[in-house]
């Protein structure tokens, strides 16, 4: 059943206020929800009926108005509950009584049982396994929510809002209630309860209202708070400062748990988080993992304005929070560290994964028109590319300009559910613009492909430029309108300095140049001599870039161009290039050589220290496989990996001296706090040891062994972890053994454990990944354990994934089928392994396909499954 936006009428009915009584158990959790209901004055539909939402419910008792209802006043099916005449001249008040079994819930959607802590995920549509209700955002309501449970087991009880009560009952149990003032819809409701810690701290907020701030964890984890609690205060100052957006509440807090779906969930002040994106101790936890916390936490804290006091009209709206709220978590990482560096970091993101999925089946609109399961929207489309859509929106406005529309969006809307289109309304409005055009982008699906011609007139000094643009067919939209695509632009002047020119009658160091036509000419003056073009800086829209350039240009820019972006890309591209050519060779059988201009741009970038560390660590990291895959007709996976592997490998040998040295220079035993500076260095360090690793010398192996004993930090240990299991290292074994040994009481560090060996490019991994699934400590219903081994393994390895037998598919499509049963949000994340096979050679296009074949003839298949698979056949 497929579900369309043209097809969106407002609610019939509304429900202002919902009382909701949980007697929590395991296995038999009664609800009880009474709630206030009247018709909505908005709605055009006559009919008397009223169906609310509900599945996997036992119905103990239905009343309206205090009587209880008979058998032929209403009808329970599996999707939803329908009173056949509701009253219609007046409010009234329902009250249901269910019961439910979180134990049994191993979809971990609704209520659920996480080790021995009871939970709940209601996004997007998880209330309705709760108890019936109108299960949709436009419905917004006041919660008030009494929690009764054993009190030894569940001494802690959470819900949304401010405390209102508390008791004792007799058998030991107790009861917390909770309110919310806030209206809100159901996928924001959340209930905790368990043996919990409280990590307390407070915020003041630039009002000066004090804020209590409290996070949740298990006793053993109390010891790994801290930087999530610092990156919480700083993104609640962050939020004021840059937004002007303060709390509203007097007391946020923060539960984490071992089993999530996702990586974390906004409810009105009660975050539920995956442990992964709270837990971090500089010995469990890398720089990277910081990063993602502070990241995470700010995204969530974000959400408070994107997405709950404004929030989605419709689930087709929903990069209305995701895209508004990813793009200010961006900024807001980038302020904390580096802006360059995090932008490049989104980007790379952005073009390996969600190019992808933008170029393949299952490609969609930021804002999607069709859906069959609305958890398979939760994608790198409707997050990245909806943040990209912002930033160029911030773009186009300039910060300020931006800041003024983003202030009229939250006073305009403040309490409402809206949509996609209201946010650039209020863009417009606030600014005296118009974006009809730019529109376009919520709408059509593809990424453009931008191309650019030069014209140079050395008699004028004028240069010429002819840009066009073109988006490939998607599926359901076979033809594409141009896009309003800003490109910023810069001019390097020969020796390499930034150029000034003319543009429309002023003088520029750069511009952005809208792009609005499917083919455009600009013209800059006053040049005084062929200038080299920096096209599209800081990645300005979400397009690919196709200018031929000649490696000498290449090694110019990336010694040259001002645009941290651009000098990175320049690198980048050649490096591609370096390694398209090697490819060519190999798939022609001719001789492997590498262009000494790669060599010698790698030299200067090795020389030039003193600067960003992160960012030079950037600079030095090859393009990974998957975005080289990207650009191939047919993707070669043999020789993307064999002519990449190459590449380093020369690099590794011609400029071992640069690489020992570096390392050498920041190489130190430190416990690993996280602050820039220590970042950088070990960034840097660890970047010149993957590079050493690949000559396999005594010495080398030495230098990882020595690194990974002596590590006091995980960012170094796992780092040269990674160097020895990617190399024929003689004490590999020994080192995964004391590895797993040291840790195996860290759930999140034993993932580690699991990615490293599964994403390992040497041979024999296939089998590893086979004998890891019968580990004790693999477990099918823990998320972050199959993402660590089998999504790793089919997502992140694509040498040993597509293995040209289709092992690597058949293992894939089974791991699919047993998910499905247990948790079909999971199973249908891990088929994007096999989405993409008409990129592949015709041997494994059939091979990938019969594996899609067999998943979608399985029994019960999940709605989640059978779109993604399904559609990935289409
Ligand atoms: N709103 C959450 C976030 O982006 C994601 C929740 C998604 N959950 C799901 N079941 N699809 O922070
Ligand atoms: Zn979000």
């Amino acid at each position: 059943q497929t579900v369309y936006l043209k097809d969106y009428t407002p609610p019939e009915y509304l429900i202002d206020q919902i009382e909701l009584d949980f007697d929590l158990d395991e296995q038999r959790t009664r609800v009880r929800a009474k709630m206030n209901v009247r018709r909505n004055p908005q709605s055009a539909a006559d009919s008397v009926a009223l169906s609310l939402w509900g599945e996997e419910l036992q119905l103990l008792s239905i009343a309206v108005d205090g009587r209880p209802l008979r058998d032929s006043e209403y009808l329970v099916g599996d999707e939803a509950l329908i009173i056949h005449e509701a009253p219609q001249d007046r409010p009234f008040e329902i009250l249901i009584e269910n019961l439910i079994n979180p134990q049994a819930n191993t979809a971990l959607e609704g209520l659920y049982l996480s080790s021995s802590m009871l939970c709940t995920q209601c996004e997007a549509q998880g209330f309705r396994k709760i108890t019936w209700f109108l299960d949709r955002p436009d419905v917004m309501s006041r919660f008030k929510t009494t929690l009764v449970a054993d009190k030894a087991k569940y001494p802690v009880l959470l819900s949304n809002g401010n405390k209102t009560g508390s008791g004792e009952l007799d058998n030991n149990r107790h009861w917390v209630s909770w309110e919310d003032p806030f209206a809100k819809p159901c996928y924001l409701f959340a209930l905790v309860a368990g043996q919990l810690e409280c990590v307390a701290d407070e915020f003041v907020t630039m009002s000066g209202r004090r804020i209590a701030l409290e996070i949740f964890v298990e006793q053993h984890n109390v010891d790994k708070c801290s930087h999530a609690m610092q990156s919480l205060k700083n993104a609640m100052r962050w939020d004021e400062e840059t937004y002007g957006l303060e709390y509203d509440l007097d007391l946020y807090m923060i539960v984490a748990v071992d089993h999530f779906n996702m990586g974390a969930m906004e409810n009105k002040g009660l975050n539920v988080f995956n442990t992964k994106f709270v837990l971090a101790r500089p010995d469990t936890a890398t720089d990277s993992d910081y990063e993602h916390i502070e990241g995470v936490i700010g995204h969530e804290y974000f959400h408070n304005w994107s997405g709950n006091r404004v929030t989605c009209r419709d689930w087709f709206q929903l990069s209305l929070k995701e895209g508004f709220t990813v793009f200010r978590d961006q900024q807001f990482s980038g302020d904390m560290t580096s802006p360059a560096v995090k932008r490049i970091e989104d980007v790379n993101a952005l073009r390996t994964r969600q190019f992808a999925e933008d170029a393949g089946p299952l490609a969609h609109p930021v804002r999607p028109e069709a859906y069959i399961e609305i958890n398979n929207f939760y994608t790198l489309t409707v997050y990245e590319k909806g943040a990209e859509v912002v930033r160029m929106l911030h773009t186009l406005l300039g910060a300020e300009g931006f800041r003024k529309g983003c202030d009229l969006y939250f006073q305009r809307h403040d309490g409402q559910a809206v949509t996609c289109e209201d946010f650039v309304k209020a863009l417009e409005d606030a600014n005296g613009v118009e974006f009809k055009q730019f529109r376009r982008w919520y709408s059509q699906a593809g990424t453009p492909l931008l191309t650019v011609e030069q014209d140079y007139d050395a008699a004028s000094g004028r240069l010429q430029l002819t840009l066009r643009q073109s988006c490939p067919p998607t599926p359901n939209q076979p033809v594409k309108q141009p896009l309003h695509i800003p490109v910023k632009l810069g001019l390097l002047n020969p020796d390499g300095t930034p150029a000034t020119f003319e543009f429309a009658g002023e003088r520029h160091n750069e511009v952005t140049l809208n792009l609005t036509e499917a083919e455009q000419r600009f013209s800059f003056g006053n040049l005084a001599g062929q200038p080299v073009v920096s096209l599209l800086r800081g990645f300005s829209a979400p397009v690919t870039l196709k200018m031929p350039r000649s490696l000498d240009e290449l090694a110019f820019l990336l010694s040259h161009d001002s645009d941290t972006f651009n000098r990175w890309e320049a690198g980048q591209q050649l490096a591609t290039q370096a390694i398209f050519q090697l490819i060519d060779s190999i798939e022609l059988g001719r001789p492997l050589q590498l262009e000494p201009i790669v060599v010698e741009a790698y030299r200067k970038v090795l020389a030039d220290t003193g600067g960003d560390l992160s960012y030079q660590a950037l600079l030095l990291a090859l393009p990974e496989e998957s975005y080289l895959s990207g650009q191939m007709a047919v993707i070669d996976v043999e020789a993307v990996h064999q002519a990449r592997e190459f590449v380093k490998k020369t690099l590794a040998i011609s400029l071992a001296d640069q690489f020992l040295e570096l390392y050498r220079q920041y190489h130190r035993d430190e416990s690993g706090c996280f602050d820039a500076g220590a970042v950088g260095r070990r960034r840097l360090k660890n970047t010149c040891l993957s590079y050493l690793s690949k000559l396999e010398t005594p010495d080398s192996h030495r230098l990882a062994e020595q690194q990974f004993r002596g590590a006091r930090n995980m960012t170094d240990q796992i780092s040269a972890l990674a160097a020895i299991v990617n190399s024929h290292h003689p004490d590999k074994a020994d080192c995964l053994d004391s590895f797993y040994r040291q840790w195996q009481q860290e759930a999140l560090v034993i993932d580690k454990w699991f990615t490293l060996q599964a994403t390992s490019s040497m041979p024999n991994t296939f089998a590893n990944v086979q004998n890891l699934m019968r580990h004790p400590a693999f477990d099918m219903k823990t998320p972050n354990r199959v993402r660590a081994l089998v999504g790793a393994f089919s997502q992140s390895n694509p040498l040993h994934f597509h293995a040209a037998n289709g092992e690597g598919y058949r293992f894939l499509a089974d791991r699919v089928i047993e998910l499905n049963a247990l948790n079909p949000q999971i199973a249908s994340r891990m088929v994007s392994g096999l989405a993409q096979w008409r990129r592949y050679d015709a041997n494994r296009q059939s091979l990938m396909k019969q594996e899609l074949q067999r998943i979608v003839a399985t029994e019960q298949l999940s709605k989640d499954v059978y779109e993604i698979a399904s559609k990935s056949l289409a």
